[in-house]
């Protein structure tokens, strides 16, 4: 079978009102983007690798009360950013692709301060608020104030015409304020927009679509983001009142519908991420609703199913559908017209490109890590910009061209070290067209990667594996020279001769300096690594996670000095191995907000900000924060200090090849996986 035939539903050209789309992929809405050029140049990646329709945007319609994160300056309440969203929709035009924008308003979820108040289809009292992020309850909207806002959809669809952009989403969905219409959750309203009817519930989000198509044209593609239902509320969206609002908005004249769900209590990441609710411990029993068949993916497609038994035009589903194989399934089964794919082309934006051209052994697969949300959610609380960033894809959040060039001259460039920073830039060197060769002093690549899959587990970070086979297939179809079980060093130069060397090979553990530091009841974690990587090459790291036996002989009171991320993961894994844990540091314990926040780690005890002051064979004394001077009574203390660069092995080269750089750690940030990646790629193209 051909790979046309293979895809041939999602390859397929679709049409939506007027606008003719090459295949049946949808990149949906990112809220986290900026307007400017690191922007454009994702956009414009996404369209070039041959995506079918970008919707793009979460743009507010009234500013500031309308917008979630004021910061990314998303709004069209007025002609400020036309000139801005013109470019957006040139450099998607560019690639033959059409551009819808989506326009929202975030109603009861704005972070409102000072004298503006936040607004919803009913005013509810503090003890009535859901789970809002807002700082305060809001108020009901009066009938002048909807038409005033029906106006300003409208308006602000004219100006999304005017910027170039072929259509617009009317988000309706998650917790914004047409979503509070349409839910007897929030809606009390006794008036013609009130809870007695569907007619009622969607006559808001109806007038919104009447007034933009009056003005802009019925031909003017317009998209309508629902919930297909709301989960873990009293009163919230079912089936088939989601069922009845479509039939609604088809009648309205509505060109297609993107259908999602939203859960509230503990569920609130369902929307964006079904495969982490798959695996999260928070989320049992998973809601019957969807379909868990495939651990997460197409988790939703149950919900657009449902929709489209009950209309004509086109529906729209989401949620970890990057993988095309089970794309096509959903469109096979006819559950869906679109595959919807947000994280998934962030990861990688040649998606369709790869489908297209049977290459999915290429496609850098997405694990929903979310390292990507993490940068929207520090942006809500901090309204500081941050680009957002991805684990597998360096790219983004830069400015420049994702597209990987040759490079002018070719050279030969050597790689030590084997682990994701290594992979990563031996792949991208490669691609530039350069001679490589990869040293591993151990006889397989993936660095700690095992490691961190085996501390993790296949729940969080059940991507470790599947990256390293994914990076070790593409330099092996690359073409790069990989030497395993060599350790490059400087007398090698003379046989190779290489014009630049990258040392990927980790970092030198760092012991913190503490009296007693060197006794018996203390190890390193590197120590605990290397104790266990024979094991960990021949074992898979799911099964050495079970092996409890091999944690009896560390105690039971364990005290971790170090809240790095890899001092957080292991406190997190020996938690869960009934531990008793103390994670502590002189500074913040890092991941605070990722790690910290999951079920084991509230059973860490954290002590951020205190004093190590000595180490005895009771345990760790240290100085609290509070000044006072006392015990942790311990078995073992692990030190997980951040690794400190390799700077005695970057001299060691100096002076012996043209270029030598030293990547994988950086003392200025973490050490993740997504630093190791980022500076390998970027330091590939640079040479
Ligand atoms: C960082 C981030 C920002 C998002 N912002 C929006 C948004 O502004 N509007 C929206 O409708 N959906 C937004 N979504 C949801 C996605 O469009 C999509 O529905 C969701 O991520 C699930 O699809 P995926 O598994 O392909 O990522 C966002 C998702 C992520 C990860
Ligand atoms: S950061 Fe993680 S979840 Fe986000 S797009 Fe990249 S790989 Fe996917």
């Amino acid at each position: 079978m051909t790979d046309k035939m293979r895809f041939e539903k999602i390859l397929e050209p679709g049409q939506i009102g007027k606008v003719r789309t090459k295949n049946r992929i949808v990149k949906t809405c990112g809220g986290a983007e900026d307007i400017g050029g690191r922007n454009r140049a994702f956009l414009e990646a996404i369209a070039r690798g041959g995506t079918g329709l970008i919707i793009w945007g979460d743009v507010a319609v009234e500013h500031p009360r309308g917008i979630t994160i004021p910061i990314t300056k998303r709004y069209l309440s007025d002609d400020t950013n036309i000139p801005a969203f013109t470019k957006i929709a040139e450099v998607i035009h560019k690639h033959d692709c059409p551009a819808f924008m989506q326009l929202f308003h975030t109603g009861p979820q704005a972070m409102l301060t000072g004298d503006l108040q936040i607004i919803s289809s009913s005013g509810l009292t503090e003890n009535e608020r859901v789970e809002l992020l807002a700082p305060m309850a809001p108020r009901q909207l009066t009938i002048s104030e909807i038409e005033d806002l029906v106006d300003k959809f409208a308006n602000a669809a004219e100006r999304a015409k005017k910027a170039g952009f072929d259509g617009v989403e009317v988000n309706a969905a998650r917790m914004n304020l047409i979503n509070s219409f349409l839910s007897r959750a929030w809606n009390k309203r006794q008036d013609r927009y009130g809870c007695a009817s569907l007619e009622n519930r969607s006559r808001f989000l109806v007038e919104i679509i009447r007034e933009i198509k009056n003005r802009l044209g019925q031909d003017f593609p317009v998209i309508t983001l629902i919930n297909g239902i709301e989960l873990r509320i009293d009163k919230g969206i079912t089936v088939e009142e989601a069922q009845g609002f479509a039939a609604i908005l088809q009648d309205t004249g509505v060109d297609a519908i993107h259908v999602r769900v939203f859960g509230y209590h503990g569920f609130d990441g369902l929307d964006a991420s079904p495969k982490v609710t798959y695996y999260s411990e928070d989320t049992k029993p998973l809601p019957k609703e969807l379909d868990w068949s495939r651990r997460g993916k197409g988790a939703l497609s149950p919900l657009a199913a449902a929709v489209k038994k009950a209309v004509s035009i086109p529906v729209i589903t989401v949620g970890g559908l990057e993988d095309p194989v089970v794309g096509e399934r959903i469109l096979r089964e006819g559950k869906a017209d679109f595959i919807g794919i947000c994280k998934g082309l962030m990861a990688d934006p040649e998606i369709a490109r790869k489908t297209a051209e049977g290459r999915l052994d290429d496609i850098a697969y997405c694990p929903d890590c979310r390292d990507c949300a993490r940068v929207l959610f520090s942006m809500v609380m901090t309204s500081e910009p941050v680009a957002i960033r991805c684990r597998l894809n360096a790219a983004l959040g830069s400015d420049q061209d994702y597209e990987i060039r040759p490079a002018q001259k070719k050279k030969k460039v050597v790689v030590a070290g084997g682990g994701p920073a290594g992979m990563e830039a031996a792949r991208v060197a490669a691609i530039r067209g350069h001679e490589v060769i990869l040293y591993e002093k151990e006889n397989r690549l993936g660095g700690l990667l095992p490691w961190v899959a085996m501390i993790k587990g296949p729940e969080a970070d059940r991507d470790a594996m599947e990256l390293a086979d994914y990076l070790k297939n593409q330099i092996t179809k690359l073409g790069v020279n990989i030497r395993l079980g060599q350790e490059f060093n400087p007398s090698l130069i003379p046989g190779i001769n290489p014009d630049a060397v990258i040392l990927a090979t980790g970092g030198i553990p760092a012991v913190p300096d503490i009296p007693g530091i060197n006794s018996g009841n203390v190890i390193h974690i590197d120590d605990l690594y290397h104790r266990m990587k024979d094991d960990l090459d021949l074992i898979e790291p799911a099964i050495m996670r079970g092996m409890s036996g091999y944690w009896e002989s560390i105690g039971k009171n364990i005290v971790i000095i170090g809240g790095t991320i890899e001092g957080s993961g292991l406190a997190e894994f020996l938690v869960e191995r009934c531990k008793d844990v103390t994670l502590v540091d002189e500074g913040n314990i890092w991941g605070d907000e990722p790690l910290l926040r999951s079920p084991s780690m509230r059973k860490v005890k954290t002590m951020p900000g205190i004093k190590y002051e000595k180490i005895t064979d009771k345990g760790l004394i240290i100085t609290t924060k509070e000044g006072k001077r006392r015990t942790i009574e311990a078995d073992t203390i692990v030190t997980a200090a951040s690794p400190r660069p390799d700077t005695g092995l970057l001299k060691a080269f100096e002076g012996r090849v043209p270029e030598i750089y030293l990547i994988g750690m950086d003392d200025k940030e973490p050490g993740s996986i997504m630093n190791a990646i980022g500076n390998g790629y970027w330091v590939a193209r640079g040479i």
